[in-house]
């Protein structure tokens, strides 16, 4: 499977703890520094509507702000209801001071 890098952000404008929603190719995406690192994941909750980037994130757990569902930043894992399927992570890198995040390429 390709994979194509998109530029997003400025590593240095979204410090430690702080997360941002991007849309990248249509797809909506949030991504996450945490303590652990980068990582990249639908933005989009796995329960119903709502966009993981305007909950909170604590440690490696992103919290839903509607319902309160957690997710592990690392895989995508539910931590915690009411969601029960996890959500989709893709690759993320800093480049240069940039953060760079991976989507399969429209033809895979
Ligand atoms: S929409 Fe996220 S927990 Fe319900």
């Amino acid at each position: 499977m390709s994979e194509t890098w998109h530029r997003v952000a400025a590593a240095a404008d979204i410090p430690e703890g702080r997360m941002q929603g991007f849309e990248i190719d249509g797809r909506d995406v949030v991504v996450c520094n945490s303590r652990e690192g980068w990582f990249a994941l639908d933005n989009v909750c796995t329960h119903a509507y709502a966009r993981m980037h305007e909950g909170r994130l604590r440690g490696c757990r992103l919290i839903c702000p509607l319902h309160g569902a957690s997710f592990d930043v690392r895989d995508g894992s539910v931590l915690g209801a009411p969601a029960t399927t996890p959500l989709a992570t893709y690759p993320v890198r800093v480049v240069d001071g940039q953060v760079e995040v991976s989507l399969p390429s429209p033809a895979d």
